[in-house]
């Protein structure tokens, strides 16, 4: 099993042989392998059960460092990095040949973030070379935003993963990068739209399918629980279950429900508050994935600020 400590020489040591560790990000954890070694991504691909079509994200330690990369770096996603990293945004950006095709899934652009979080913030100052780390999950499920989360699905295949904790964020990174000069978002995420367009004005949202390989992070069925999970409105659900005797459980927005035992529901945030349901999205849909009950039933949260991102992760789960 996966050591798990909060030992960055470890770790590098690690990464330094050419084997994988789970690092903390504040969106989620990731599973980093060193980025310019066509092995350490192979293995990757391979830990994770991840199809070769689906590029890695790039994780560096500064602004700086991207030009080791990437060939250019148009203005006006410059201002971005400057203003939003280390954050939960991530760059396309055209590749230099020092990126491993693998990487890119041979695509043109590679996709670039500097993290925000202390431990890996650290790790990857002192590393030479960059992380390529997908969220550390099985391929298509849920990602993991707590140590325990790495442990229980890639503890067995991973020599150790780095203790940060549990992610502050809760979501994958906000992914953005030009498209005929516009600049376009290719995956809501921890980083709100409205802040992009504080800056930049407004953005281009591509609508992302199955039917679009360009962004195979966007496949419709994705972060998806073993049991179904069902959306809607929460009382006509649990209503409908209940009459066929279903064993099901609930995901709220933040209501509880006074008839049901607390163990069958969690609201993800009874303040109303988007940002604490960000964090505790993937952990509750965990929770109630591995529950006695054979139902998930959930609700979209407002279609704000982060809702958005959060409504795009729960109707992937939904989609089967
Ligand atoms: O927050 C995050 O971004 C986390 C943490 C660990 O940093 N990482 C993450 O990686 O979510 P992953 O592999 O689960 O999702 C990365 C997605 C890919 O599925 C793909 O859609 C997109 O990023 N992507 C990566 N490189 C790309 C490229 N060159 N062109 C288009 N999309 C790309
Ligand atoms: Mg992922």
């Amino acid at each position: 099993m996966a050591e798990i400590g909060k030992d960055i020489a470890s770790a590098k040591a690690f990464l330094e042989k050419g084997q994988l560790v789970g690092i903390p990000t504040e969106t989620v954890y990731g599973l980093a392998g060193n980025a310019l070694d066509s092995e350490a991504a192979a293995l990757i691909f391979e830990t994770k059960n991840r199809p070769g079509f689906d590029p890695l994200i790039l994780h560096t330690s500064s602004i700086e460092r991207v030009g080791e990369f990437v060939r250019e770096f148009p203005e006006q996603l410059r201002v971005l990095a400057e203003n939003f990293w280390p954050g939960p945004l991530t760059l396309l950006l055209p590749r230099k040949a020092i990126v491993p095709d693998l990487v890119t899934s041979g695509l043109d652009r590679v996709a670039v973030r500097v993290p925000q979080h202390p431990l890996t913030l650290a790790l990857l100052e002192e590393l030479s070379f960059p992380l390529a780390a997908p969220s550390a999950n099985p391929f298509g499920y849920i990602s993991p935003t707590r140590p325990s989360h790495v442990e229980a699905q890639l503890g067995d295949r991973i020599p150790y993963i780095l203790d940060g904790g549990a992610c502050t964020v809760g979501l994958e990174s906000t992914i953005v990068g030009m498209e005929a000069g516009e600049i376009t978002i290719y995956r809501l995420g921890g980083l709100e739209i409205a802040e992009l367009e504080k800056l930049v004005g407004p953005v281009t949202i591509k609508d992302h399918s199955s039917s679009n390989p360009a962004a195979p992070g966007q496949l419709d069925s994705h972060y998806s629980p073993r049991k179904p999970f069902l959306l809607g409105d929460l009382q006509e659900l649990i209503r409908e279950k209940k009459a066929q005797g279903e064993n099901f459980a609930v995901l709220s927005f933040s209501q509880a429900f006074s008839d049901l035992e607390p163990g069958r529901q969690i609201a993800l945030s009874p303040s109303e508050n988007l940002h604490e349901a960000a964090k505790n999205l993937f952990a509750a849909m965990r929770e109630l994935d591995e529950s006695p009950a054979t139902v998930i039933l959930a609700e979209l949260m407002p279609e704000t600020g982060l809702g958005r991102a959060i409504n795009d992760r729960l109707r992937r789960a939904a989609a089967k």
